[in-house]
């Protein structure tokens, strides 16, 4: 049975999820919690492993399955060997990307369900949900500018990520998990705080 509190951080590419996760840690282990800041695809090493294919700009030919896939699967070790039992300790788990990250890419942008895509994650984590998702919401094109790396997904073209963009929309307003939704155009100490505001709150009413 999970005591502790899981959080996902969502949003496209730039989005600021890395800096987020960060800033979030430092301030709730300030507060005398365990945490402990993970990231997908990876968070242990089977799922590094598949990370490293996953987001490898030389594999030009991955079909839209075979990427799906191996999303699922990489969540399936992460969530069974370091999520739920982080959770089982009672710790603070920071989740940078989830599996709404998989109905973006994968079922909206990619097109391959989001239904299908969600159901194939939720089976993959034995139904490991977060308890409060993040949604970071970037336009596109501020993401992009902020982007840094040319790996497998991030060299998607514009109108893929546009896409991406609009399906975190869709899946935010659509959730009836609970959630909050963050103009990320603000600036990374706005953004910190308004977070920081909303978990403070959660932590205080458990
Ligand atoms: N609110 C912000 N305003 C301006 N710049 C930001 C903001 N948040 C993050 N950045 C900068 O944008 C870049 C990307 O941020 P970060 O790596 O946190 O994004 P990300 O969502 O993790 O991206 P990715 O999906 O590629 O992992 C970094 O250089 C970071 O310092
Ligand atoms: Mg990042």
């Amino acid at each position: 049975m999970a005591t502790g509190l899981f959080i996902a951080i969502e949003g496209g590419e730039g989005a600021g999820k890395s800096t987020q996760s960060k800033r979030i840690s430092q301030h709730l282990e300030a507060l005398g919690y365990e945490v402990v800041i993970t990231r997908e695809p990876g968070g242990t090493p089977t799922a590094e492993k598949i990370r490293s294919i996953l987001l490898d700009p030389e594999i030009d030919d991955m079909p839209d399955q075979t990427e799906a896939l191996l999303f699922a699967a990489a969540r399936a070790d992460h969530a069974h060997n370091k999520i739920r039992p982080a959770l089982e300790r009672g710790a603070i788990v920071i989740c940078d990307r989830y599996i709404d990250s998989s109905v973006a890419y994968q079922g909206a942008a990619r097109g391959l369900g989001v239904d299908r895509i969600r159901a194939l994650s939720e089976w993959a984590t034995g139904e490991l949900l977060p308890d409060f998702t993040i949604y970071l919401d970037v336009p596109a094109e501020a993401g992009g500018e902020r982007m840094d790396g040319t790996d497998r997904m991030e060299i998607q073209s514009r109108d893929f990520h546009v896409r991406v963009q609009q399906a975190f929309r869709d899946i935010a307003a659509a959730s009836t998990q609970p959630n909050v939704v963050i103009d990320a155009t603000l600036s990374i100490e706005q953004v910190s705080q308004a977070i920081i505001e909303k978990l403070d709150s959660i932590l205080a009413n458990r």
